[in-house]
């Protein structure tokens, strides 16, 4: 089977003007939740990327009806008659586990298979599981499925969601979309508060949902008997947006991006500035510079608002040119340093102890044959590619489509040398 490769030759200096895709991470629980409310419903301007088409896949396979009009997706969930996620489908994305809450709520039942996703450490669905019993769910692992039954009915409950790590998105997401058609009131102690949380909230309200404490720790929801179909527009990918801001500070360049939204990025954008990063908010997004050299930094990924693990790859890159060293600690996932032994073939010099990594920023990366190995360190190999000094060859692309849309042609735009390549 053909593989692409990314052929990157560098340096480059970027300059030019990026529009930021819908985000992923926001689209897939929501594309989830419009199986509680059955009808014709409306998501503009999904992301073109191979995440949201395995969701979409998912839902078809559930008896969904998708269809694509005038680049807007219509999912018309009016029936739902397999409330079943395949393996074979499941396998491919860790938010498959979406799908869990919506369709227990709706169809009294699932059986969903354990998810897959990017290999960055052991990831459970303890506090999944937790949520729903608690709102009176029966719950077994069978053969690697988890198969729920509503037990006549959810019913509202107090529930606290914080795991050993701090707390869940996905276990959030799926809790908050079944409590909305749960009976009574259900409070979530601990929910996640990463902006995606707060998206996927919003929608619901707009179908009809009565929650408050939205973008807070403490989510409470009465139950409503029925919620209708919306048209609902997605917000902006952070992390995309975070990627791009890397991608124009490691090359020493200068990009405005659009539909970015700086209110969601605060802490990376904090860091930047520490690391001698010019970042300014315009209309619909920033302009972000770097005409120096950039300065080293310390940082700990953290639950939202505190730096996020998915830019934790690319700014290790950023910092493998800084001036001095830097210390990275990664405290969600316990084995997200796949891009480390990459980064290392490209001349960066780090050191890794435990969840640290230390940084002893070098003057100059080089190219040179890497493999992407998950979705963010596959971004974290392109950002320094586009610095580095003559040619990498990115192997196994795949994990960069998950969840970057177009982003040669993005990069290509502003100045980048990014070439495709079927092997
Ligand atoms: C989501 C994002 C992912 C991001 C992550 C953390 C999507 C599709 N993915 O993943 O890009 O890196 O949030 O911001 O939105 N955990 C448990 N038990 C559980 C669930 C999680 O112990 O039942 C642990 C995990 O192993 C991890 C931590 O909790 O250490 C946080 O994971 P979680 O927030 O659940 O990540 P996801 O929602 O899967």
């Amino acid at each position: 089977m053909a593989m692409d490769i990314f052929k990157i030759t560098g340096p480059a200096r970027l300059d030019g003007t990026i529009n930021v895709s819908s985000s992923k991470n926001a689209a897939l629980p929501i594309m989830a939740a419009t199986i509680l409310a059955g009808g014709k419903n409306t998501l503009i301007g999904l992301p073109n990327l191979s995440d949201i088409a395995v969701m979409g896949q998912l839902m078809e396979s559930l008896g969904c009806k998708k269809q694509v009009v005038d680049g807007n997706t219509i999912f018309d969930t009016s029936v739902i008659d397999k409330p079943f996620g395949d393996y074979e489908i499941v396998r491919k994305m860790r938010a498959g586990i979406c799908i869990l809450g919506p369709v227990l709520a709706r169809c009294g039942k699932v059986e969903v298979s354990m998810p897959g996703g990017c290999a960055i450490g052991y990831r459970p669905v303890d506090i999944h599981v937790r949520g729903l019993q608690e709102m009176g769910a029966k719950i077994e692992l069978k053969n690697g499925y988890i198969v729920a039954h509503s037990n006549g009915g959810l019913k509202g409950a107090n529930i606290f969601l914080g795991g050993a790590f701090g707390s869940s998105v996905l276990a959030t997401a799926n809790i908050l979309s079944a409590a909305v058609l749960a009976k009574g009131k259900t409070i979530i102690e601990y929910a996640a508060c990463e902006p995606e949380i707060t998206d996927l909230a919003n929608c619901l309200v707009k179908m009809g949902a009565k929650i408050t404490g939205i973008g807070s720790p403490q989510l409470t929801i009465h139950g409503v008997k029925e919620l209708k179909p919306v048209e609902y527009k997605i917000i902006p990918d952070r992390i995309e947006a975070g990627t791009f801001l890397c991608a124009a500070a490691i090359t020493r360049g200068k990009l405005k991006l659009k539909n970015c939204r700086l209110d969601h990025l605060w802490a990376a954008v904090n860091k930047l500035r520490s690391m001698n990063v010019r970042i300014d908010e315009i209309e619909d997004g920033c302009e972000v510079e770097c005409d120096s050299h950039i300065d080293a930094t310390d940082l700990t990924t953290l639950p939202y608002p505190g730096f996020p693990t998915d830019l934790q790859a690319q700014f290790m890159a950023c910092l493998s040119l800084a001036r001095g060293n830097s210390v990275v600690t990664e405290k969600i996932f316990e084995d997200r340093f796949m891009h480390v032994p990459e980064l290392t073939r490209m001349s960066a010099n780090l050191r890794k102890e435990g969840p640290h990594v230390i940084i002893s920023g070098v003057e100059k990366l080089t190219g040179a044959p890497v493999m992407a190995s998950d979705l963010r360190a596959s971004a974290a190999l392109v950002v320094a590619a586009l610095a580095a000094h003559g040619e990498t060859i990115i192997n196994r692309v795949y994990h960069i489509d998950r969840g970057y849309e177009k982003i040669e042609e993005k990069l290509n735009a502003v100045g980048a040398k990014i070439q495709r390549l079927s092997i």
